[in-house]
């Protein structure tokens, strides 16, 4: 067995006169030191997979563990010395076993490489975080639901190119990013799947030729099912792409909600208000209270896109097996891990500090003619004529409005005899705004009724 001296790194026994340059800028420690509990249960998991199949001994598998149990505790104290000579995460505890339990520390390292080790402890790491974004989505759709709950018969303006378009009620907007969020949670959920498959026991490349059982350290470590190529296991980065892809979609929701609710916010609008906690003032403008927090939410996509496009450069072109190239995965993980948790967290906040402008929304709502869509609506049903022909009717009738500087329900009925003699007075009430959103009765509408239900229909899911 090599011989293992303090001041080298193990793989040091062929290798003298490394640049010290690179020594420097190659090691990846002050990253993937994150990775030290899922490494050390992959090693506990391997040590005894390699005990059961004879491959160590009784003795040396219990010196391991209780090696390994150790470091761990030193971490946790952080009494652990992370030192950049070893490298990476692995090569340091392996380094510690070998101070902690002597020369048997190098049977931990039997059938597997690095090249194994770092995707297992990756592929677990992921897991939990996988499950983390998913319980702050969860707190998302929770706090959405609450407003929306309070807020089904407030009625606004939808928009379509930011005009007015037809009126909604607030609540059916909100449960739009219900629905944005739930697609995100599913998208991160499927990603288990390629997640819970294990790595370990592919070694470099070829597999192995100790009897070893990855069933068994599949079982161990919580995973579904040992992958089916060792090739392609060690080359496969796939399952931190589509982590990336979730992430960014999920972060352009939240921009897109954010950049909505900057708008909503803005003096033009004014039809949200945000609570003190979550607005900042101005250095030199007494009066502002800016949604600093909405941009920063808007702005970190930007973020988010850059971690996903980076990695599929370093992976363009890259032939099979392992490289070098690769260890950038981790760093790229964990910063768009930080930043969507982060944003998760601050959109929360957001959520819980602020309220709609009720009667601005009305106020607002009732300009722009936005119940014409009813109106020929309307000429449909009751005067049998094709939508097309109804459509125009309105559009005459919204034209002669907009010349008399009036509202649609301020028109006096023989004028609108006049485009449509066989209007009555009863058209009047097509104008009225929750008239107008109680019809929305179809699937998905925006009808008091419907909204309702799909508010209970979530709350029963979460
Ligand atoms: N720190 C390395 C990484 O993150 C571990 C794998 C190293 N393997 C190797 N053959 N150099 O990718």
């Amino acid at each position: 067995m090599a011989k293992n001296k303090n001041n080298q790194a193990i793989w040091n026994t062929r290798i003298k006169k490394q640049s010290s340059l690179f020594q420097k800028i190659g090691n990846s420690i002050d990253i993937d030191k994150r990775l030290y509990k899922e490494d050390i249960a992959g090693s506990i998991a391997h040590v005894e997979m390699l005990f059961k199949q004879k491959i160590i001994s009784f003795k040396i598998k219990n010196k391991i563990i209780y090696g390994l149990n150790k470091i761990e505790k030193e971490i946790l104290k952080n009494k652990f010395e992370f030192n950049k000579k070893y490298e990476d995460i692995h090569m340091n505890i392996e380094k510690r076993l070998f101070q902690i339990i002597g020369d048997e520390a190098g049977y931990v390292h039997t059938a597997r490489s690095r090249n194994d080790q770092v995707i297992t402890d990756l592929k677990m790491w992921m897991k939990s975080a996988t499950k983390e974004i998913n319980k702050q989505i969860d707190k998302i759709l929770k706090s959405t639901l609450k407003v929306a709950e309070k807020n089904i018969e407030t009625i606004m303006p939808g928009f379509t190119h930011l005009k007015n378009a037809q009126p909604i009620s607030f609540a059916h907007y909100l449960m739009a990013y219900v629905e944005m969020f739930s697609r995100d949670k599913k998208r991160f959920f499927n990603n288990l799947e390629s997640l819970n498959e294990n790595p370990l026991g592919v070694a470099a490349l070829t597999g192995t030729s100790f009897n070893i059982d990855r069933y068994y350290t599949t079982k161990k470590l919580g995973f579904k099912t040992p992958t089916n190529n060792s090739v392609d296991t060690v080359s496969d980065r796939d399952f931190v792409v589509d982590f990336l892809y979730s992430v960014s979609v999920c972060s352009m929701h939240i921009s897109r909600v954010a950049e909505e609710l900057i708008i909503w916010n803005s003096d033009g609008f004014n039809i949200i208000k945000l609570s003190d906690k979550v607005v900042t003032g101005s250095s030199i403008m007494p009066q502002k209270k800016n949604p600093d927090l909405l941009e920063y939410l808007r702005g970190k996509s930007g973020i988010t896109y850059g971690n996903l496009f980076s990695m599929l450069t370093i992976l363009k072109g890259l032939p099979l097996s392992y490289f070098k190239d690769l260890q950038d995965d981790k760093e790229i993980i964990f910063k768009s891990y930080d930043t969507i948790i982060n944003c998760l967290k601050i959109f929360d906040e957001i959520l819980k500090n602020f309220s709609p402008n009720k009667n601005k929304m009305l106020e607002l709502a009732n300009n722009g003619y936005i119940t014409a869509t009813d109106l020929a609506d309307y000429l449909v049903k009751n005067h049998t004529m094709s939508f097309r022909e109804a459509y125009q009717k309105t559009a005459a009738i919204v034209n002669l409005a907009e010349k008399r500087n009036k509202k649609l329900e301020e028109l006096d009925i023989n004028e609108l005899k006049k485009i449509e003699p066989k209007l009555t007075n009863e058209v009047l009430k097509i104008f009225d705004l929750k008239n107008s959103i109680n019809s929305k009765k179809s699937y998905g509408g925006t009808a008091f009724d419907n909204i309702k239900k799909m508010i209970l229909k979530y709350k029963k899911q979460l």
